[in-house]
């Protein structure tokens, strides 16, 4: 992953982003970070890169010429990556952005400064804003390291075995369980008692409790975005793999229901508004049969279709007849099963942050 941060301190930039994990992804070539200095772009003689406002008030602007040539500088060889504006003017960053960010190769980040840039530049050249919180910042550099940061968790090789998670707080809006490590009793607090059962399966379900309960407390707005996802799979057995795939990705705790068992087919089935359904096919007309007993409440939903074709409109009709909300559809034709999984997870999660 190739950054390149457009900004008038680039030593912020470089010394941040030498430490710690970050800094060793550098070093290893898993990520570059390239500073650009909008003030070598000045064509003034001083090298002044800012100008006071049209129509008065106070602070001053950047200027667009120099940072329409900073980003030029790194537009080469007919690669035009995505520029990101950092400004506390847009969508606030969330996880599921920087899953979608970390597909880019390469990214470029214009951090403004005072009391901000030319209007004119940025309709210009920037694909997209982003803020990483409801305050102001004094410039976008801190907002590009926390970007950086936070992208570089999902580039290969960047964090350790030990140190990678397959899911982090919020991954699935929901915030994490609490971790303990040792000693066993610390100030007279003991480590819960279920943690050092042994039995996964109880494990599993208290943390999943706590992390409920922790998100209602603490995020009552994530709170009430929290979905049960359910990958309901019909098909051929050796399809099975990519839903078990994309159940694993999908949530730590979503549950993948295999109706090609004829128990689960003979049983009745609701799912609530607050469940997520996906059904993963390979026959339409045949998933039609195997899910004649389950129906849904509003239940918003997902259809992924294997070969060239995306689900038809029998289909559609057939599971919104049933209680379904069907928010997207896709089909797996491509070869490059990860980068699959991948990118129908990362919708799926688009999805649910929008409901
Ligand atoms: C002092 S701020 C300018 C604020 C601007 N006058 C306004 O009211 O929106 C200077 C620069 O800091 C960066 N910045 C400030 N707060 C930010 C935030 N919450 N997220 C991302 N970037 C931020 C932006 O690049 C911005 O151009």
């Amino acid at each position: 992953m190739i950054f390149h941060v457009l900004t008038l301190f680039p030593d912020m930039i470089q010394s941040a982003a030498s430490a710690s994990i970050f800094g060793r992804g550098i070093k290893a070539g898993h990520i570059t970070v390239h500073t650009v200095n909008i003030r070598d772009f000045s064509a003034n003689k001083y090298n002044r890169v800012d100008d006071y406002p049209y129509g008065g008030g106070a602070g001053m602007v950047m200027e667009a010429e120099p940072v329409y040539r900073a980003v030029q500088s790194v537009m080469k060889e007919g690669r035009r990556p995505k520029v990101i504006y950092l400004t506390p003017q847009a969508p606030v960053l969330t996880q599921t952005k920087v899953e979608e960010l970390a597909a880019e190769e390469e990214l470029v980040l214009l951090c403004g400064h005072y009391e901000g840039i030319d209007e004119r530049v940025l309709a210009e050249v920037a694909d997209e804003y982003i803020s990483i919180g409801d305050y102001v910042l004094t410039g976008g550099e801190l907002a590009a390291l926390v970007l950086m940061d936070a992208v570089s968790r999902f580039v290969p090789g960047v964090l350790h075995n030990e140190e990678s998670s397959q899911f982090e707080s919020l991954q699935d809006n929901l915030l994490e369980y609490p971790q303990y490590t040792r000693p066993e009793v610390w100030h007279e607090k003991a480590v819960p008692p279920v943690l050092l059962t042994g039995d996964h399966k109880k494990i599993t379900e208290w943390r999943h409790a706590q992390s409920v309960q922790r998100t209602r407390e603490r995020r009552p707005d994530l709170y009430e975005k929290i979905c049960s996802t359910y990958v309901v799979f019909n098909g051929p057995e050796n399809a099975a793999l990519f839903a078990e795939t994309l159940n694993e990705k999908l949530s730590r705790y979503g549950m993948l229901l295999n109706y090609n068992r004829n128990k689960l087919i003979r049983a009745k089935r609701v799912f609530t508004a607050r469940d997520f359904a996906v059904f993963v096919i390979e026959d339409e007309a045949g998933a039609m049969t195997a899910f004649r007993n389950i129906s849904g409440t509003d239940t918003p939903a997902a259809v992924i279709l294997s070969g060239t074709e995306k689900p038809g409109e029998a289909f559609l009709h057939f599971l919104e007849k049933k209680g379904f909300a069907v928010l997207y559809t896709e089909n797996t034709a491509e070869e490059d099963f990860e980068g699959e999984v991948s990118r129908i997870c990362l919708e799926i999660r688009r999805q649910m942050d929008s409901l």
